[in-house]
């Protein structure tokens, strides 16, 4: 059955595709705003400890169980032992929350895009124009679906060879570019406070919701702990190394997300004076400093313009990954025509996505636990489903088929260096830090108690 299957060209061509559609607004949108809520210092250095203990675990174990079986997660996880298919079930459902949202986020960038180039770039900086673009009822929705529509077209059409071209040019430039405004934020005057904020830790900022937030964003900005990984897996040749791939994927996401936060948080310093409410501002907070920054530069107009293409650019390929997922999962169940199952996916996101955008403006006022309808929809997917489907993969990986498994099939190109990290992380520490920190912080959340 899996004779078909396609596969990389090799490991530059795994690496690559990986990188792509693990790079996007997790890096650029939602790492920075992270980052300043939780106390930025600490933030990024539990982020990094995470990153090359639960991440490197994770991420080798989801690529080596799609190589191994040859299949998607939820026939992986089937294949390991029946009783678990739920696993995989649960995180397919996990892109099915998140791609509607996204596209609302999409759908911001697109305006800031056509904003920039259409001569608006000057009000785009004022303090209002964002959270008056957000609360109106019908524009955010307009550009929504512009996104949206965008994205399912490329997916009803295929997803071709074009895509991956474009891309392999585009994510340069997008790192010079980010790397550009990243030391032009800094020079501004008052940033330095920031780059402090930002690379000190405050041991006092430390709390289990810190930890959560940034578990899941690394799950998130790798994708992980959804099955995308398993799938890629799956597609991955036996002759590649399987953890020099990991690590350079780890490296090139961690990279663009610790740039975007340079370039983000120091500006934000510069423009408040380091006022602590200005870090808080959440999803809101490039679409409110950056415009200001550039505004600020000489030739800004054409830097955002640029800037704001890039970043369109780097949310509609993940947005069509995501997408593409959606179908294929459908497909796989149902067996629809590929044309149908788009409109239906299509259909679906526009119905969850539209009272995302809504929460901003007329439904402000419905709120969970404080968070507006996407923040919700967002903490649902990445501090509830994706803990528990990280938790799930290390336990079934861990103690019912054991690490053996998965080792063997990293081993297949020569030694597993990390070995000994692996067997630990998986079989104790991610799952018991897993379940600790996901309880204390959903109750934290809830507001029903403090640790
Ligand atoms: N990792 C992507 C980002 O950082 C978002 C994402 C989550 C994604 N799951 C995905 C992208 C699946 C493509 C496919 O923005």
């Amino acid at each position: 059955m899996n004779e078909n299957r396609s596969t990389f060209t090799g490991k530059l061509g795994f690496v690559l595709t990986a990188a792509g559609s693990a790079v996007g607004l997790g890096n650029i949108w939602r790492f920075p705003y992270l980052a300043a809520k939780y106390g930025g210092g600490i933030f990024l250095l539990v982020y990094l400890i995470l990153a090359v203990t639960f991440g490197f675990a994770l991420m080798s174990a989801e690529i080596a169980l799609g190589r191994k079986t040859g299949l998607s997660a939820i026939g992986a996880f089937r294949q390991l032992d029946k009783r678990f298919t739920w696993v995989g079930v649960l995180g397919a459902i996990v892109p099915f929350i998140i791609t509607p949202y996204y596209s609302v986020i999409g759908g911001w960038v697109t305006k800031y895009f056509f904003a920039f180039v259409s001569g608006d770039a000057k009000a785009s900086a004022g303090d209002a124009y964002f959270t008056d673009f957000i609360a109106r009822p019908v524009e955010p929705i307009l550009w929504f679906c512009i996104f949206i529509g965008l994205t399912a077209l490329v997916v009803f059409l295929g997803v071709d060879k074009g895509i991956e071209k474009v891309s392999k040019f585009m994510m340069p430039v997008l790192v010079v570019l980010t790397l550009f405004v990243a030391i032009y934020s800094m020079c501004m005057p008052g940033a330095m406070e920031g780059v402090k904020y930002y690379l000190t830790p405050d041991f006092s900022k430390f709390s289990a919701t810190t930890v959560l937030a940034a578990m899941g964003q690394l799950f998130y900005s790798m994708s992980l702990a959804m099955g995308i990984m398993i799938t890629y897996g799956s597609y991955m040749k036996k002759d590649v190394n399987l953890e020099s791939a990991v690590h350079q994927i780890e490296i090139f996401d961690t990279s663009i997300a610790f740039l975007a936060g340079m370039m983000i948080i120091p500006s934000v310093f510069a423009f408040s004076g380091g006022n602590e409410e200005a870090l808080g501002k959440g999803p809101s907070l490039m679409f409110i400093t950056l415009p200001k920054v550039f505004d600020s530069m000489a030739g800004g107009t054409i830097i955002g313009a640029v800037f704001f293409l890039l970043v369109l650019f780097a949310a509609l390929t993940s947005s069509i990954s995501l997408m593409e997922t959606l179908v294929s999962i459908l497909q796989d169940k149902l067996h629809w025509d590929r044309k149908v199952t788009t409109g239906a996916v299509l259909i679906f996101c526009i119905l969850l996505g539209v009272p995302s955008s809504l929460g901003f403006g007329v439904w402000s006022g419905f709120s969970v636990a404080n968070m507006s309808i996407l923040d919700m929809f967002d903490f649902i997917s990445n501090s509830v489903m994706m803990p528990v489907v990280a938790f799930m993969t290390c336990l079934v990986i861990g103690w019912i088929v054991g690490t053996k498994t998965i080792t063997d099939e990293i081993e297949l190109t020569g030694p597993f260096k990390s070995k000994k990290l692996f067997n630990v992380v998986i079989k104790y520490i991610a799952p018991v830090c897993i379940v600790l920190i996901l309880v204390s912080s959903v109750l934290d959340v809830l507001g029903i108690a403090k640790i």
